[in-house]
């Protein structure tokens, strides 16, 4: 399931709390993270990677990718547990910095960065900034300069590897607008050689999101092994390689998908056959979906049925404003009803928004529904608060923490008031 903190008995249990009695005191919508569940994701991998410094003698980063869950008591927790961060604006910047995630553990993605955000990375004296265009190396060099600062470059390369996952969550290929093709790079390399201030650190990749097959991210470490021995070629050395996201995770229960033990031994391997050949370089991985998807969960409560003559429709008070996945990517999100009757029906579950796509899912087979029952979302966790936002003028949900320690409110529920917050009445107006 990849869900391990969960029981499904009479009532559906998280961390060993029953979700209707969670539902009922903290309101619906509501997002339900679980502690353990992250702690048990996280020490997956570096269990899965002490391998590699062993073998190595050289380091292992898991740089926690923040886009697919920022929310400050996750990042919190992630950061006392070791984790680096992968941060893509300056606001995840910021969030990682007050997670107090060390310095040297953050890395700064992104197609367009802007000088506000360079100059925070500088001064922040990240890891690495993963850069994207030899434009972006100019104008970096160019802020470290009058800052009086060295920055730290790695450069993003496009392996062109097809993931085979979703069309909209590629990213390696040659069509796609990240990274740089390896002739650019060579030149981009040369380049940052030269800069005064710029410290050559290391080369990125990233593939793509959801993969759920192996062999795309050993096709991308071979590419990039066979680049640092290139580069070994010309006297330069690759002191970090990074090779971005993690794996996808098991979204449809009846579907196995590879560990996160093989994943990393494929990797390993593929980057220890070119031991005899070039120095080692440090690994870093930016996993995010795989951290926290499987420990999130959405619940809805049930407030309307309707039989129509080719379904009948479950409406809950979660919305594609609180999850997009399914709207945007026709994503799968697997679903349960709270209160286990032993009873199955076909049902499709819609969300209150005035759109046709607010659709969690169509003819799913779940426990029978009653008006004032709660249908649980699974594997919301990464992508889902994250992605989320007020249309239809819908505060965004409130989000609990669930652990062995208790229940902790992590997010507020939006008010009335946050959502005109930032509105404002010209004079004439008022
Ligand atoms: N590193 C980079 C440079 C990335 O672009 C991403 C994800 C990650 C790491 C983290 O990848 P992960 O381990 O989560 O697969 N909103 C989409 C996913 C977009 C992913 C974008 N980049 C979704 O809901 O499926």
């Amino acid at each position: 399931l990849g869900n391990d903190t969960l029981e499904i008995k009479d009532r559906i249990y998280i961390d060993g709390y029953d979700v209707i009695e969670l539902a009922e005191r903290f309101g619906t919508p509501l997002y339900i993270m679980s502690e353990e569940q992250i702690k048990i994701n996280f020490n997956r991998y570096v269990e899965a990677f002490k391998r590699y410094e062993e073998e190595t003698g050289k380091e292992f980063i898991l740089a926690y990718a923040y886009k697919a869950n920022s929310n400050l008591a996750i990042t919190k927790l992630l950061a006392k547990l070791g984790s680096g961060a992968d941060v893509v604006s300056g606001g995840e910047l910021y969030i990682a910095k007050l997670s107090q995630v060390p310095s040297e553990k953050i890395v700064f993605n992104g197609n367009c960065k802007i000088r506000e955000e360079i100059i925070m990375g500088i001064e922040s004296e990240i890891r690495a900034f993963n850069v994207d265009s030899i434009s972006e190396l100019i104008m970096i060099n160019e802020i470290a300069k009058e800052l009086g600062k060295e920055a730290n470059v790695a450069f993003r390369i496009n392996p062109d590897v097809d993931p085979k996952t979703h069309p909209k969550i590629s990213t390696g290929l040659k069509k796609n607008k990240f990274g740089l093709d390896t002739k650019t790079a060579l030149k981009a390399i040369d380049m940052a050689l030269k800069m005064e201030n710029i410290n050559f650190v290391g080369l990125h990749c990233h593939i793509g999101s959801q993969l759920t097959d192996v062999s795309p991210f050993v096709e991308a470490t071979k590419k990039m092994m066979e680049f640092i021995l290139k580069l070994k070629e010309k006297n330069i050395e690759v002191r970090d390689l990074n090779l971005g996201g993690g794996l996808g995770i098991p979204y449809h229960k009846d579907k196995e998908i590879p560990t996160v033990k093989d994943y990393a031994n494929s990797i390993i391997e593929t980057i220890l056959k070119f031991k005899d050949k070039v120095e080692m370089p440090n690994l870093i991985i930016e996993p995010g979906r795989s951290i926290v998807a499987t420990a999130g969960y959405l619940v809805g409560k049930v407030w309307h049925i309707k039989e129509t003559e080719v379904t009948k429709w479950v409406m809950i008070d979660a919305g594609m404003n609180d999850l997009m996945r399914p709207a945007m990517y026709d994503a799968y999100h697997h679903m349960e009803n709270a209160k286990v009757k032993g009873e199955k029906e076909k049902v499709s579950v819609a969300g209150g928004l005035c759109e046709s796509s607010d659709v969690f899912g169509r003819d799913r087979e779940i426990d029978k529904v009653e008006v004032g029952d709660y249908i649980v979302i699974f594997d919301a966790g990464a992508y889902g608060i994250s992605m989320s936002n007020n249309y239809n003028s819908r505060g965004r949900p409130r989000m609990i923490l669930t652990s062995k320690k208790g229940v902790y409110i992590i997010r507020e529920r939006e008010t009335f008031s946050d959502l005109i917050a930032k509105d404002i009445i010209p004079p004439h107006l008022l």
